[in-house]
């Protein structure tokens, strides 16, 4: 059943809409800056879309982890350098609400909001109810607005966040309405199809260090892709499995424990490298393109030439491309050509291109790709869990259209 989209909220001439979003971005470790601003611009259709409906916004989101913070780096998590940039991006002001999550100063900005103004409320972790999906705290938030909008698509998957569902919920008993935001709307009608009737061939490229992390992952995309290219770290995993020596890349068992029953479709629909760049474990300006093993004393940091051409190859006339994980260690300049140049092979492909979200997204961003990819998921781990199937809790809150 299709869901409400923000078309379907009706007039929203001087109604206050809360919109989770996922402004959960990267920071400058020293400065507590926003470093990349991806998830914030995403979200922008969304919220410009509903002030000029004439609503008023409380935007809302989690930002890193603060329950595991140290009090000094819990100090960079507060959310008015992300109110700053979301207010530069959007093109006026944007206030934190207050220092609390829910309360009475919250309370008092939201009362005196006028059509077209934005608050954000402060980092939604810092109340540890947030992640409890805790009723009370819901409710609280519940009350600040006539309507709620799920623009998060990268925090979809966290059925344990009060304002991805608690919040939805309380909205709904107080007979308010509730739909998705444009962002994840987006991914949706990209995803939907994506897995369920592909263009072909259909490519998955994987890479990252973990195969335990993406097993289903892995699984789902072997029963839709016709061929599953392996690179990044991950390829020495499944070197290591099938009894190649992988000098001194650090693979851990459990990886390759993880890897083994995968390797009956090595081969099949399976492509692993067959070639790595290796570096000098304790020189890594020298670097060895081998074939196969790698001696002790270097380390794989990137797929190979041949192996990326190999690869690129396919991917222009594929169909459909699907992509997550880097193929090397693409934030140092040297080990990033393979990286690059899978992003390239997507850019110019005919095909349907679509990037999951983390670090292949910033790698595709990096490099200037990704405005030439047919869609780049802002979901990391969202992205993984609904390619997979899971069924999420938070979409299920929102209103069926009827
Ligand atoms: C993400 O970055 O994947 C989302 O914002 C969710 O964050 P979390 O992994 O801390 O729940």
């Amino acid at each position: 059943m299709p869901k409400k989209t923000i078309d379907d909220l009706g007039n929203l001439t001087g109604k206050k809409v809360l919109v989770r979003v996922d402004f959960n971005v990267p920071l400058d470790k020293k400065t507590g800056a926003v470093k990349n601003d991806r998830r914030i611009r995403g979200a922008l259709p969304t919220i410009r879309k509903l002030l000029d409906a004439g609503a008023s916004v409380i935007a809302m989101s989690h930002l890193g982890r603060p329950e595991k913070a140290t009090p000094d780096d819990r100090k960079n998590l507060t959310m008015d350098k992300v109110a700053a940039a979301f207010g530069t991006l959007l093109g006026r002001p944007v206030k934190k609400a207050a220092d609390e999550v829910v309360g009475p100063a919250v309370t008092a900005a939201v009362q005196a909001m006028k059509p077209g103004d934005v608050v954000l409320l402060e980092n939604l972790r810092f109340d540890p109810r947030e992640q409890k999906n805790d009723a009370v705290f819901a409710a609280a938030i519940a009350e600040l607005g006539d309507a709620y909008v799920n623009d998060a698509f990268g925090t979809c998957h966290n059925d344990h966040d009060a304002s991805m569902v608690a919040v939805p919920a309380a909205l709904k008993a107080a007979g308010k309405p509730r739909a998705v935001g444009l962002l994840v709307a987006k991914e949706l009608e990209v995803i939907d199809p994506l897995m369920l009737n592909p263009k072909r061939p259909m490519i998955a490229i994987m890479g990252g260090a973990k195969v335990s992390d993406k097993i289903a992952f892995i699984e789902v995309l072997l029963q839709k892709v016709d061929k599953l290219f392996i690179g990044g770290k991950m390829t020495y995993t499944f070197l290591k499995a099938r009894g190649v020596d992988v000098g001194s890349t650090r693979v851990a068992d459990e990886e390759v424990a993880a890897a083994q029953p995968l390797l009956v479709e090595v081969g099949k629909k399976i492509v692993l490298p067959v070639d790595s760049l290796a570096a000098k474990s304790d020189d890594l300006t020298q670097t060895q393109v081998y074939e196969g093993a790698i001696p002790t004393g270097y380390e794989g940091v990137d797929i190979g030439p041949k192996t990326l051409a190999a690869y690129a190859a396919q991917l222009k006339t594929a169909g459909t491309v699907i992509w997550n994980g880097p193929v090397g260690w693409f934030e140092q300049p040297a080990f990033a050509g393979g990286t690059k140049g899978i992003a390239e092979a997507m850019a110019s492909s005919p095909a349907t291109t679509v990037v999951g979200g983390g670090e292949t997204a910033q790698a595709v961003e990096q490099f200037g790709y990704d405005e030439k990819m047919t869609h780049v998921s802002t979901g990391g781990g969202a992205f993984l869990a609904y390619v997979e199937g899971q069924k999420f809790q938070s979409l299920a809150q929102i209103d069926d259209r009827v």
